[in-house]
């Protein structure tokens, strides 16, 4: 007898994306995401702006995923949301229309960790992509984090190092901000740094214990290192824009490798992966790409890199498998751990 499809919705709302996908049996049908431009004039997401945003968006984003997926509402086995880390406001936007969908349409529903997702991206069903086995070292990057996670089972992660102050994905937005480049900064800085000479400026590395991280002094010596050689030219920034972004960005990658090596060397795991937003950087993937060919190292497709509801909707897809669903008396949390 065949067995029926899993068909699962998935809801993404931590931040300034509000996104939804459908997935059938780990392949994505669709995965709709609506950014939000009003951030643009603040220089960063302003939390009530974005719960604000969220609530128009998500009626919109979800029925062009089921309408792009083309299935019917019915079709929906379960619905999976973002139920932390991320910013209160938004996440309630999501878990409250998630709640209202499973109670309306009966069926269960699913919390999914946004930091799992990321990770769990790597699972998607897709052409000529392998998946990682386990057990697997990720480098978990994105705006909020800077982790190196051992994964051995789909939900059973641990967090061997983690920065103690900045995320990576902060640090290229902060320094992108000090160059008058606009929101959201990483990825503009990221092109600028394509063009320019990497080994133009040298920035110090922080001496941080264990396979932690730190990016403050960074974004501080960043300042200082601008603020001295604009007293003695007006127009250094301009004069030499893609030179520094493209020594920032490097430092960035050194730091994030150095730890990541060190991990690889400790646990003698041979199997790589990145995620989050930073794992879209072109530095990091063209770097870890030339990795040493005795590691297995998993990149992610570039749409499933910054925030996304593909992601949440694998992991609920393994959550439902595991018949591992949540009460409608779930609140979100803002702080939520891996
Ligand atoms: O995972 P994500 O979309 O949202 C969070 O969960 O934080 O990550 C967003 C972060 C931002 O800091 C953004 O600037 C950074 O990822 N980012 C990049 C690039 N694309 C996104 N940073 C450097 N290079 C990129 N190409
Ligand atoms: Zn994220």
């Amino acid at each position: 007898m065949q067995q029926s499809p899993v068909i699962i919705l998935g809801i993404e709302s931590s931040c300034d994306d509000t996104s939804a996908a459908i997935i059938k049996d780990g392949k994505i049908l669709a995965n709709i995401i609506a950014n939000q431009d009003v951030h643009e004039a603040y220089g960063g997401v302003v939390p009530e702006l974005a719960s604000r945003a969220h609530q128009q968006n998500i009626i919109p984003v979800v029925d062009k995923a089921i309408k792009q997926a083309g299935i019917s509402k019915s079709d929906i086995n379960a619905i999976a949301f973002t139920n932390g880390p991320g910013l209160i406001g938004s996440l309630l936007v999501g878990s409250s229309f998630s709640k209202a969908f499973a109670l309306a349409m009966a069926i269960p529903l699913i919390e999914v960790n946004h930091m799992h997702g990321h990770i769990l991206a790597h699972f998607i069903d897709e052409e000529n992509s392998e998946k990682p086995t386990f057990p697997f070292l990720c480098l978990t990057v994105s705006g909020g984090h800077t982790q190196i996670v051992k994964i051995t089972d789909y939900f059973n992660m641990e967090v061997l190092g983690e920065t103690i102050d900045d995320a990576a994905g902060e640090a290229f937005d902060k320094v992108a901000k000090m160059l008058s480049l606009p929101y959201p900064g990483g990825p503009v800085l990221d092109k600028k740094a394509q063009l320019g000479d990497s080994n133009k400026y040298s920035f110090t590395h922080p001496k941080v214990p264990g396979l932690n991280y730190s990016f403050s002094g960074l974004k501080t010596s960043v300042l200082y290192f601008l603020k001295r050689e604009l007293k003695l030219n007006p127009n250094f920034i301009k004069e030499n824009l893609n030179d520094i972004c493209a020594s920032v960005q490097k430092t960035i990658v050194d730091i994030l490798l150095i730890e990541l090596k060190k991990a690889i060397k400790e646990t003698e795991i041979n199997q790589i992966a990145i995620a989050g937003g930073v794992s879209a950087n072109s530095e990091l993937r063209k770097r870890l790409a030339s990795f040493s060919a005795a590691y297995q190292v998993y990149i992610p497709k570039m749409e499933y890199c910054t925030d996304n509801a593909a992601m949440i909707a694998i992991s609920g897809y393994y959550k439902f498998l595991d018949k591992d669903f949540t009460e409608q008396s779930i609140a979100p949390n803002a702080r939520m751990k891996i």
